[in-house]
């Protein structure tokens, strides 16, 4: 496997020049410098925000340290210094199977001014991030999107999936599981170190999962300078009968006319273990004035619904939610554990060159895998995007295949399901 060794790349030559083409100026932006408060600016414009104030932008700065800011500069515009397209990235690590993970190329922030739009500025600065990460020894890129019409044309594709739940809680009885330790109310200002503390025990045994960081678990607790909401923000955590904490519900609860029809809104529910799941839910449902519970970013088949009287109180709305671009396929295959042999030449079209070509993939009987380049003809066809998709083994490769995303014999496509099949599906917990 590639190890990742360079955590700051330096900016990709072949995106300088071609913005440098259009007249525009790919930077590399210091989050202590002065260029800063722009960058921060033209990030909020992009997705619709309001402009930062002071405290706001050294809140951000604390928040974004370590991480590579890139701005795209047109300096003959009327603010020179504000950036006309921002991107930040930074190494992060993606869980590949329970108690595995790999490093991984994050990348947020991209925004492109609505003035300087579909003049391929986005494509520079992507494919620019792809090329930095891949000569830097990452396997692995991901992102989340906003819309799923943007990524796809960079190689990028869904390989985890997450749903947005609501309870009608006016219909369910409590049915599931009646935990044996204490729930408790915990102040507001303990909730960052209480949310990494929990997050990080169980992002590593969860496909899909990366870690927080500090500012995330600021926002979602309301500790972050004019944060929406923030005094209306309550937590309660799940300690066992040994002492341990193992869960914590944060959430608001919105108001509405009528008393029945109040809205209990998750904005983070981690548990380790499936006592605290079942303790912080039913804390959740059984609240008092509260008609409707709501909650994010939740498994597919969220389990909830099997410990409850009446599981069609229990809607789930899947989403695509983690997004993955593999740069290295040795280093990507080999990074997960695997549930059967398989020994396949898969061949893999990538129009930006990354991981073209045909692919011996072998998987022993221990479950490891290893793949190499062959010019022996493939067994197995796919684009790019359907390697990612089915590496933490989130989708058959059977399924793909039916909408023509994976071309193979029906044998060959149903070993590689046995081989990939996940052992637990995969799930991202947090926006990044
Ligand atoms: C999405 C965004 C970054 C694209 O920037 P851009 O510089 O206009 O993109 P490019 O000119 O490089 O276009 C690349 C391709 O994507 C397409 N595209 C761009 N934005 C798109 C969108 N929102 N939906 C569908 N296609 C889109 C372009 O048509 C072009 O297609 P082509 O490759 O077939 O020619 C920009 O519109 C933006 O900042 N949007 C608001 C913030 C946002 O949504 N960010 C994404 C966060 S996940």
């Amino acid at each position: 496997m590639a190890s990742a060794q360079n955590t700051t790349p330096p900016l990709d030559a072949e995106s300088t020049a071609a913005l440098a083409a259009t007249g525009l100026e790919y930077a590399l932006v210091d989050v202590e410098g002065e260029a800063f408060p722009a960058f921060l600016s033209s990030v909020a414009r992009g997705f619709l925000g309001e402009e930062p104030t002071k405290e706001q932008v050294e809140n951000s700065r604390d928040g974004l340290r370590g991480r590579r800011l890139v701005g795209v500069y047109d300096r003959a515009g009327d603010q020179p210094e504000a950036p006309v397209a921002t991107v930040d990235s930074w190494v992060s690590e993606l869980t590949v199977s329970p108690g595995r993970t790999i490093p991984l190329w994050s990348i947020s922030a991209v925004t492109v001014a609505p003035t300087h739009r579909r003049r391929g500025i986005a494509t520079a600065m992507l494919t620019g991030e792809l090329r930095a990460a891949a000569a830097a020894g990452f396997a692995l890129a991901g992102l989340t999107v906003t819309e799923a019409t943007i990524y796809g044309r960079w190689g990028f594709s869904p390989a985890a999936w997450a749903s947005n739940v609501t309870v009608d809680t006016r219909r369910v009885r409590w049915t599931g599981p009646v935990a044996p330790g204490r729930l408790d109310f915990v102040a507001r200002e303990s909730l960052t170190a209480r949310l990494a503390a929990v997050h990080e025990r169980i992002r590593v045994q969860r496909p899909g999962a990366v870690p927080g960081w500090d500012n995330r678990w600021r926002g979602i607790a309301g500790l972050t300078p004019e944060a929406p909401d923030a005094k209306k923000v309550r937590a309660v955590t799940y300690t066992d009968t040994s002492g341990v904490e193992r869960g914590i519900l944060v959430y608001t609860i919105a108001e509405r006319e009528e008393y029945t029809e109040h809205e209990l809104q998750v904005r983070a529910l981690f548990a380790d273990g499936d006592e605290a799941l079942a303790a912080l839910w039913r804390f959740a449902l059984e609240h008092d004035l509260v008609g409707k519970v709501t909650a994010e970013l939740q498994p597919a088949v969220p389990p909830v619904q099997w410990m409850v009287s009446d599981r069609r109180a229990v809607t789930a709305t899947l989403t695509d939610h983690h997004w993955l671009r593999i740069l290295d396929v040795p280093g990507a295959l080999a990074s997960r554990a695997y549930s059967g042999p398989l020994d396949l030449v898969v061949g893999v079209e990538d129009a930006l060159g990354f991981a073209d070509g045909a692919w011996r993939v072998r998987i022993g009987a221990d479950g490891e895998a290893s793949a190499e380049r062959t010019d022996v003809a493939p067994d197995v066809w796919m684009p790019v995007g359907s390697l990612a998709s089915l590496l933490l083994g989130g989708v058959r490769a059977t399924e793909l295949a039916t909408a023509g995303l994976v071309r193979g014999t029906g044998e060959d496509l149903a070993a590689i399901d046995a081989a990939f099949a996940p052992a637990a599906t995969p799930l991202l917990d947090i926006w990044y």
